[in-house]
């Protein structure tokens, strides 16, 4: 039997350099080897991927199986020791791990075996390119590998052959220290293979463009396909295709009428990706966003929250593009040692652009609809300003909720001062609890009986002279009554670019006991964001709706789910 062959690999983070020390992200050689002692079962999620214990960071999927390949340390809960960690399923839902399938071994990849993106290559079967570590100094070239055996469903053995790799070196003007994560290679009509490699030239950052005929030998284009000013390194790129006319996925290598291009970046300055939608010029191997799409930190965002490293795929068993993300931890690497484990991966997202064509929808990829039981309804309820109501008979620590909130008017919608520019900023300043005019209303999430800890998840809308501009918040602040300083308990928040006309906007919020990941206005606005309660675990969590604002809401409709746990290892 021929099996769908479908390949992902999610980008890892690569942050050290010479001293040790890039970015944000510390490291610990003291703790890299720390086995753990015990595993914090308290916050485990039930359903989102994370490895036993250790630390995570990176996921994937082939031959009617997916595969997940992450970056993982198999011997301690903070960054080191990195290896291609893989597990399979054939439901994107329920994982079995195996050995990992890329670790140090070759002169060229010795120092270590960094992201890279695997390709199906039609007659010949998937390959993986990925970037290898030569030096102490980091150094950084692209590498080759392949199944040993492709006919082995789970392709457990990979090979990397020595006549081949590296297979891309930094030649001159490309800086070799920051030089890494092999897109996932399309096919043009000229019969040259291309693949992008993330760079950056002083604060410019880039992706560069390679073509080959045969995989092995690799030219570098004379110019990056694209780069962006100030945006600093530019990590784990990916570039893909996306329909105008269906919400189905296209192949890596669709192009012409009626397709447009993504490209997304993941900003190591500051860890958070942003992405364009725009057009790709094959003859000169040129990408250009569109004009309504802001090349920049100021850019469009897959997640407002938790969310780094990601990398999408086309799953043709399904005809739609796939998105896997990594979301980091909260609180310090002292506390991923003590609990056992740090890094989970959101759950996969479908992903296409919406119909505006000005930027992409996302959705939990319908899989995970199998692990909903028990499914509590609400309709027609309405809420003024101050009211509350829990959501009764599920387990809100581990609970799928999907609403739908109308109101009569927008005449209480608060002016909009146009100097909130930052979404994230806005949502620290307004939060749940000050009381506004049409909103803030929405859902509180992993909430304590008594309401001292609680994640709200909501709305506000403003009024702007021509327009509504609608805010969605999932604020952390009051997640945890735990007080280490080094804890990270943000608001995250983004805006939602939603017609308004109908007096409607819907959210969708999956909880699993440290994460709260929510798709506001049917996948137009993401965040997940990871929390710790310390009432509101296990039995102890409830779920409520509420309102703050002056307009009364309605909750239409709102169906909340049980979730049972995936089989995960
Ligand atoms: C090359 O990249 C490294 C690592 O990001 C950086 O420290 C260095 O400044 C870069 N060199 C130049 C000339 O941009
Ligand atoms: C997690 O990510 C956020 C933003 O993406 C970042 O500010 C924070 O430092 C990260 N935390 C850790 C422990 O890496
Ligand atoms: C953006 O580009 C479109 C064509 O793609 C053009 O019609 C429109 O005028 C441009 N808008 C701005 C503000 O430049
Ligand atoms: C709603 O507003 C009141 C008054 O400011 C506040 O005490 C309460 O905590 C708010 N509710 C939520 C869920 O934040
Ligand atoms: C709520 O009703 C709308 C139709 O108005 C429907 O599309 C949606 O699926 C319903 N949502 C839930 C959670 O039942």
């Amino acid at each position: 039997m021929v099996l769908p062959t479908v390949f992902v690999l999610v980008c890892f983070l690569l942050l050290i350099n010479n001293n040790g020390v890039d970015a944000f992200h510390e490291i610990h050689p003291h703790l890299q080897s720390v086995s753990a002692v015990s595993v914090n079962q308290l916050h485990r999620t039930g359903y989102h991927f994370q490895p036993p214990k250790h630390w995570i960071n990176g996921p994937m999927y082939y031959n009617g199986v997916y595969h997940l390949f992450y970056q993982y340390n198999p011997k301690g809960a903070v960054w080191g020791n990195i290896v291609w960690a893989h597990s399979v399923s054939t439901d994107l839902i329920n994982w079995k791990p195996l050995e990992p399938a890329i670790y140090p071994s070759k002169p060229f990849d010795k120092y270590g075996c960094w992201s890279g993106s695997a390709t199906i290559i039609p007659g010949r079967g998937p390959v993986i390119l990925y970037t290898g570590i030569i030096d102490e100094k980091n150094t950084q070239v692209q590498c080759y590998a392949e199944p040993e055996d492709a006919s082995d469903p789970y392709l457990r053995k990979w090979v990397k052959p020595d006549a081949y790799n590296p297979v891309i070196v930094a030649q001159e003007g490309v800086n070799g220290s920051a030089f890494r994560d092999p897109t996932t290679a399309w096919l043009s009509k000229d019969g040259h293979w291309r693949i992008l490699v993330g760079s950056r030239r002083k604060h410019r950052g880039m992706a560069y463009l390679y073509r080959s005929r045969d995989f092995i030998h690799w030219i570098k284009a004379k110019h990056p396909i694209h780069s962006s000013g100030k945006t600093g390194m530019w990590e784990c790129p990916d570039f893909y295709p996306v329909s105008l006319q269906s919400i189905q996925g296209l192949d890596t290598s669709v192009i012409g009428d009626g397709v447009k291009h993504v490209l997304k970046n993941s900003l190591d300055l500051t860890r958070f990706e942003y992405y364009t939608v725009g057009r790709y010029f094959p003859n000169t191997d040129r990408y250009v966003p569109d004009n309504t799409s802001e090349d920049g930190w100021g850019g469009l965002r897959y997640d407002y929250g938790n969310f780094y490293a990601s990398k999408s795929f086309f799953d043709p068993s399904k005809n739609r593009r796939i998105l896997w993300g990594w979301a980091n931890e909260s609180d310090s690497e002292y506390d991923d040692k003590n609990k056992g484990w740090a890094g989970i991966q959101a759950i996969p997202r479908t992903i296409w652009l919406d119909k505006s064509g000005k930027q992409l929808v996302q959705w939990p990829i319908e899989e995970l609809n199998t692990l909903r039981e028990e499914e509590v309804k609400m309709t027609n309820q309405k809420f003024h300003k101050g009211d509350y109501v829990e959501v009764k008979g599920i387990t809100s620590a581990q609970a799928d909720v999907e609403v739908t909130f109308t109101f009569s008017s927008l005449d209480e919608a608060e002016p909009f001062d146009p100097s909130w520019m930052n979404a994230q900023d806005l949502c620290a300043m307004k939060g749940s609890e000050r009381p506004g005019g049409l909103g803030p209303f929405g859902l509180l999430t992993l909430a304590s009986e008594n309401l001292h800890e609680f994640t709200p998840v909501f709305f506000r809308i403003f009024k702007a002279p021509n327009k509504y501009v609608v805010l969605m918040c999932s604020d952390a602040r009051s997640s945890s009554l735990r007080q280490e300083d080094k804890m990270y308990k943000p608001s995250f928040g983004g805006f939602v670019d939603v017609d308004l006309s109908d007096k409607k906007l819907s959210l969708r919020s999956l909880i699993d006991h440290s994460v709260v990941q929510s798709f506001g206005a049917k996948g137009k606005t993401c965040i997940l964001s990871r929390v710790y309660p310390t009432l509101a675990v296990q039995s102890q969590a409830h779920l409520f709706v509420f309102n703050n604002g002056t307009e009364p809401i309605t909750v239409e409709n709102l169906s909340a789910w049980s979730m049972k746990s995936s089989e995960l290892y």
